[in-house]
């Protein structure tokens, strides 16, 4: 799984020690969803590309370097709208191509129902953002999309990871990289990540 990036700081360590506790109340959940969130984008935007421009200072002109590339945040629904607001305070002019997909509880299996794309989408870099990276069945299905759709610069931010949701993401999509905080222990019988955090959509928009 050579294009897993696990980004590992003692900030994102500390703030997913607070985000996994289950007395954490939901106003501080996502507080954290969103810190980490802003920690991991700086990482998954390293290598974006830049261009040369020339600004002019109060003193001289200084040769200075911008942003050569077009950003899409894919939020998938509902669970990564937590994350939206640390992506748009790191890339204010990004756009945002929602992706609605919901689990099917008796397949476990995502089920794709909604997409909204900017019409410019094919030129975008694209930013799948979703907390847990579980099955991976519907990260396989919004690259699908994605690439569908034409986008070829995908990449995919979450917060938490299993290694069988990675593994089968990586039987399909080797080409597309994906960041993560931490790789857990496992599934269990229910899908969820263990340890986890447990449903990242009912604790983020407390609804459990
Ligand atoms: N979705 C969640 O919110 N939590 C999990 O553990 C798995 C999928």
């Amino acid at each position: 799984m050579h294009n897993v990036h696990v980004i590992k700081h003692p900030l994102i360590e500390h703030k997913l020690s607070i985000l996994r506790d289950e007395k954490t109340e939901p106003f501080h959940f996502r507080l954290l969803v969103d810190e980490i969130s802003y920690l991991m984008l700086f990482e998954a935007t390293r290598d974006l590309p830049l261009r040369k421009v020339s600004v002019k200072t109060p003193v001289a002109v200084a040769e200075a370097q911008k942003l050569d590339a077009k950003i899409m945040i894919c939020p998938i629904l509902r669970a990564a709208l937590g994350m939206l607001d640390s992506v748009f305070k790191l890339i204010p002019d990004a756009s945002v191509g929602f992706l609605g997909f919901q689990r099917n509880e008796a397949t476990l299996e995502a089920e794709f129902y909604y997409a909204k794309l900017p019409a410019d989408h094919k030129e975008r870099t694209a930013i799948i953002i979703d907390p847990m990276f579980a099955t991976g069945g519907t990260a396989i299905d919004a690259v699908n999309f994605l690439k569908q759709k034409g986008v070829e610069d995908i990449r995919f931010l979450a917060l938490v990871s299993a290694p069988e949701g990675l593994k089968r993401f990586y039987e399909v999509h080797p080409d597309v990289p994906v960041y993560t905080a931490c790789i857990d222990e496992g599934l269990n019988e229910n899908g969820y990540i263990v340890p986890g955090l447990g449903d990242a959509g009912d604790r983020v928009f407390n609804t459990q």
